[in-house]
C-alpha cells in the first residue's frame, strides 16, 4: 500500500535519482548559457505554443521567424521532422520544437478513459496504458501530451468526470502519479518518453453546477485537504508540466493566479517544470472580466509566472511591449524561458530533436494485451441477481445481444481520442461474442444509437429476445456525450434505451445490461428490471474481448466505483466522503408517503431529499465479483498511535466463493472529533489482492499521523490528537469500524 506520503517520498526519489543521473547544474548552465545569447523576441517565440497548420507557408514562416517555442496537433511524424529542420537548421540558435498531443487514454491503441482505469485500482495497469501510448504517441514526433487529468470530480453532470481519476483525493494522486512514470519512465530522453502534463491547476472539477468551464469557490482549506494533494503528488513524482485550468477560483482565473503559480506551486512545492496555459485560457481572461484585453492578458498571465501560451498569440502579441513599458520584467520572461528550455533539455531535444522513423508503431501485439487486461479490470459488475453471470452457454443455446452500444467502435472508443476516434482496430462487444466457439448468437440491435428513440427496432428486439435463451442488452452513452463541453443536467439513459429495456425484461427472458459511458448514470429503475447489470466506463480498443471473457466467466469482474452513482441528477454533487452535518439523514420519509395535510415537521427535519434520500444508488468504492469475501475484523499493531509513530493494520479476507477472485480491499479512516468538521470517512490506502477460492489472505496498511493529517485555520497541514474510526471494507459504506487514538 502506498500512502500520500510515501508516494510523495517515492517521488522524490525519482527526482533525486533523475538529478542525481548528472549534477543537476549541467542543464542549467546549459541553459544560462543559451540564455545569454537569447534576444528578447527569441525568448517570448519560446513562451508561444501554436496549434499546427502542417507544412502550410503560414507555419513554416512561424518556426523560421522563431514563433514557435512548442507546437501542438501535429501527428505527421514527417511533418514533425521537417518543421524540426527548419527550426533547428533555420532559426539563429537552432532551438528545437517540443511537439505536443491530447494523448489522454491512448494514441492509437487505446485503453479506457481514465475513469475507466480508476475503475481498475490498479496502478500498474494504470502505468503499463500510459507506456503504450507513450510509445505510440512518440513514433507520431509526440514528445509531451496533456495528460494526466488529475482535477477530483465530484459532479456526474460535468463532461470531464470521464477524464478524471473520479472524486477522491488519494486515489486521484495514485493514478495521477502511476501515468506520469508510464508517460515519461525514469529518463525523460528517452525517445519513447513523453513529458507528463498534470492538469488542469487547479479546482476544474468544481465548476458550479457541474456546467463546465463555470465558477468556483473554493475555500484554501478545502484546495490544500481535496484538490492540490494530486497536483503536488504529481509535482514530486517529476512530472515535467503542469497546465492551467479554464476556471477562476474565488473571482481569479487560474492563467492570472499568483496564489496558485507562485504561492503554491513555485515557492511551497519548490517545482522546476514548465507551467502552460490551457488553450486560449490567457485571452478567456477577458470574457472572465478579469481583463480589459489581449494586453492585460498577457501581462496578467506573465507576472502569474504562466511560462507558454497555448494558442491565444498573448505573449508574441503584447510581452515585448509590456517588458518596454516595465509592466512585466525581463527577469520574469527569463524564468518562463529557463522553465520551457529545461523540459527542452531534459527531453534530450537538442541531442536528438527528430523522431525515429519506426516500422509498425501502433496496434503491437502487447498494446492490445494491455488494453485488453486494462478493459477487464475496469469492468464493475453493479448486481448478479441468482449468479446470472457468467453466462453458461456449454449446453448451445442462443444468445441475443442487443443494444446501441453493442456494435459501435467509434463509442466505446469514450472521449479524448483525438488519433483514432473512429475506433480502428476495435473489437466490439458482438465482434468478440460472434468469436466465441459454440456460442450462438442473435444480433438485433434494438436502437441504433444512444438518443435514438425510434421504436420500431424495439419490436424486433422483443422478438428477438423471445426465441433466445438470454439477453445482453449494451446500452449507455455514445463517446460524444461526455468529455470537454459535453456535461448533462440529466442523468438517465439517453433515447429510448430505458423502453427498450422495459421491453425485454417484460419478456421474462434472463436479461444482462451491460452499461457502456462516460460518467455515473442514473440507471436504478433499468437496473431494477435486469437480472445482472455490468458497468464499464468507455473501456477502449478492446472493450469487447474484455466484455466477452467477463460475461462468459473467462475473467471476473474486479472493478471498484472511483465514483458515486446518483439515484437521481439532483442529488449532486454527491460523494463518500462528505460532511455528516449537524442533521444526518433519519426518519428518511419518501415523498409520496407523506400524508395529505401532515403537519410541517411531521417527517423530520433532517438532511435528505424528498424524492430521492440521501443515500447513493451505488457508493464509492462498490463492485461485486463472481465469487463472495469476507472480511475479517481489522488488527491494529495498537490502540493508539503517537507523534512520528506509526500503526499497523491488518485484515483477513476470504473468499467464500468458488472461483479464484481480485478483492480491492479499501483502508478508511474518520477523524470522529476535529477543530474543523471531518468527513465521514477517508481512503487512505487499498490493496488489490488475489484470493483463491476458499482461501483467506491479509492484507496490511502502515498508518502514519500524516495520514490522519487536515489543513487548519493557519493553512497548517497536520493531525489533530483524538479518537478515530478506522475500516477496512469492500466499499465505502461496508464494514464495522475498529478505534484507535492519536496522542
Ligand atoms: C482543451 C482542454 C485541455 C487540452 C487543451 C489542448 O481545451 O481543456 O485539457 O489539453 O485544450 O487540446
Amino acid at each position: 500500500m502506498k500512502h500520500l506520503k510515501e508516494l510523495l517520498a517515492v517521488g522524490m526519489g525519482a527526482l533525486l535519482l533523475a538529478s542525481c543521473a548528472k549534477p543537476k547544474d549541467a542543464t542549467e548552465a546549459k541553459i544560462d548559457r543559451l540564455l545569454s545569447q537569447m534576444t528578447l523576441e527569441e525568448k517570448i517565440g519560446q513562451m508561444n505554443q501554436i496549434s499546427s497548420t502542417g507544412l502550410s507557408d503560414d507555419m513554416k514562416g512561424q518556426v523560421r521567424a522563431g514563433l514557435a517555442g512548442s507546437i501542438l496537433n501535429e501527428v505527421d511524424v514527417d511533418v514533425v521532422n521537417e518543421l524540426q529542420r527548419i527550426a533547428v537548421e533555420e532559426t539563429r540558435l537552432g532551438i528545437p520544437i517540443v511537439f505536443a498531443r491530447d494523448v489522454i487514454h491512448g494514441f492509437k491503441t487505446i485503453m479506457p478513459i481514465p475513469l475507466g482505469q480508476a475503475a481498475t485500482w490498479n496502478p500498474a495497469v494504470v502505468e503499463a496504458g500510459a507506456r503504450v501510448a507513450a510509445d505510440e504517441a512518440s513514433a507520431a514526433g509526440v514528445r509531451w501530451t496533456f495528460s494526466p487529468m488529475i482535477d477530483v470530480s465530484r459532479d456526474p453532470r460535468w463532461g470531464r468526470i470521464a477524464e478524471s481519476y473520479g472524486e477522491d483525493t488519494y486515489l486521484s494522486a495514485v493514478m495521477g502519479v502511476a501515468t506520469v512514470r508510464g508517460y515519461q519512465t525514469d529518463n525523460l530522453a528517452d525517445p519513447t518518453a513523453v513529458a507528463a502534463c498534470a492538469k488542469h491547476f487547479c479546482g476544474y472539477g468544481v465548476a458550479e453546477g457541474g456546467r463546465d468551464y463555470n465558477t468556483t469557490w473554493i475555500p484554501e482549506i478545502q484546495l490544500r485537504d481535496v484538490y492540490f494533494p494530486p497536483f503536488q503528488a504529481a509535482a514530486e513524482a517529476g512530472c515535467a508540466t503542469f497546465m492551467c485550468s479554464f476556471n477562476d477560483i474565488d473571482g481569479v482565473p487560474s492563467s492570472g493566479n499568483s496564489f496558485l503559480n507562485v504561492d503554491v506551486l513555485r515557492r511551497e512545492w519548490g517545482y522546476d517544470g514548465m507551467l502552460v496555459s490551457d488553450w486560449e485560457s490567457i485571452a478567456n481572461m477577458i470574457p472572465h472580466g478579469y481583463c480589459a484585453d489581449l494586453k492585460d492578458a498577457a501581462c496578467k498571465a506573465a507576472n502569474a509566472a504562466v511560462d507558454m501560451d497555448m494558442a491565444s498569440y498573448a505573449y508574441v502579441s503584447h510581452l515585448k511591449e509590456l517588458v518596454a513599458e516595465g509592466q512585466v520584467s525581463e527577469r520574469a520572461i527569463d524564468e518562463a524561458v529557463r522553465n520551457v528550455l529545461r523540459l527542452k533539455f531534459r527531453l534530450g531535444l537538442f541531442d536528438n530533436p527528430y523522431a525515429p522513423k519506426r516500422d509498425n508503431p501502433y496496434y503491437k501485439e502487447e498494446a492490445l494485451q494491455t488494453a485488453r487486461q486494462a478493459a477487464v479490470e475496469s469492468a464493475v459488475l453493479l448486481k448478479n441477481e441468482g449468479n446470472t453471470l457468467p453466462l453458461d452457454f456449454n449446453r448451445g443455446g442462443s444468445l441475443l445481444v442487443t443494444g446501441p452500444l453493442a456494435d459501435s467502435p467509434r463509442d466505446q472508443m469514450g472521449t479524448w481520442c483525438f488519433d483514432n476516434a473512429g475506433g480502428d482496430h476495435a473489437v466490439t462487444p458482438l465482434q468478440a461474442l460472434r468469436q466465441v466457439d459454440g456460442l450462438r448468437v442473435v444480433y438485433e440491435p434494438g436502437l441504433t444509437y444512444s438518443r435514438d428513440r425510434s421504436q420500431a427496432g424495439i419490436r424486433r428486439a422483443v422478438r428477438a429476445a423471445r426465441s433466445a435463451d438470454a439477453v445482453v442488452c449494451f446500452v449507455g452513452e455514445e463517446a460524444i456525450l461526455s468529455g470537454e463541453g459535453k456535461c448533462r443536467a440529466d442523468l438517465s439513459l439517453p433515447g429510448a434505451q430505458s423502453e427498450l429495456i422495459e421491453a425485454l425484461a417484460a419478456t421474462g427472458k434472463p436479461l444482462v445490461l451491460v452499461v457502456m459511458a462516460g460518467r455515473p448514470l442514473t440507471i436504478g429503475a433499468e437496473a431494477q428490471l435486469a437480472d445482472a447489470v455490468l458497468f464499464q466506463f468507455h473501456a477502449g480498443t478492446m472493450a469487447g474481448p474484455a466484455l466477452a471473457d467477463l460475461l462468459l466467466g473467462a475473467a471476473v469482474p474486479s472493478g471498484k466505483l472511483p465514483v458515486t452513482f446518483p439515484t437521481m441528477a439532483g442529488q449532486a454533487p454527491i460523494y463518500y466522503a462528505h460532511k455528516n452535518t449537524g442533521r444526518p439523514p433519519m426518519g428518511v420519509t419518501h415523498i409520496d408517503s407523506i400524508p395529505v395535510g401532515a403537519p410541517q415537521f411531521s417527517v423530520g427535519a433532517s438532511s435528505y431529499y424528498l424524492d430521492a434520500g440521501a443515500a447513493p444508488l451505488f457508493p464509492f468504492g462498490y463492485g461485486l465479483s463472481y465469487t463472495t469475501f469476507e472480511y475479517g475484523k481489522p488488527r491494529l499493531s495498537s490502540d493508539r498511535l503517537t507523534e512520528g509513530g506509526t500503526l499497523t493494520v491488518a485484515c483477513d479476507i476470504t473468499n467464500t466463493g468458488s472461483r479464484d477472485a481480485y478483492e480491492t480491499a479499501q483502508l478508511y479512516t474518520r477523524d470522529l472529533v476535529a477543530s474543523h468538521c471531518q468527513p465521514v470517512r477517508l481512503l487512505r490506502g487499498f490493496e488489490k489482492v488475489l484470493v483463491p477460492a476458499g482461501e483467506t489472505r491479509t492484507v496490511t496498511f502502515t498508518l502514519t499521523p500524516d495520514d490522519l493529517a487536515f489543513c487548519h485555520a493557519d493553512m497548517r497541514t497536520y493531525a489533530e490528537p483524538g479518537e478515530f474510526h478506522l475500516w477496512v471494507s469492500t466499499d465505502s459504506q461496508s464494514g464495522t469500524p475498529v478505534s484507535f487514538e492519536y496522542e
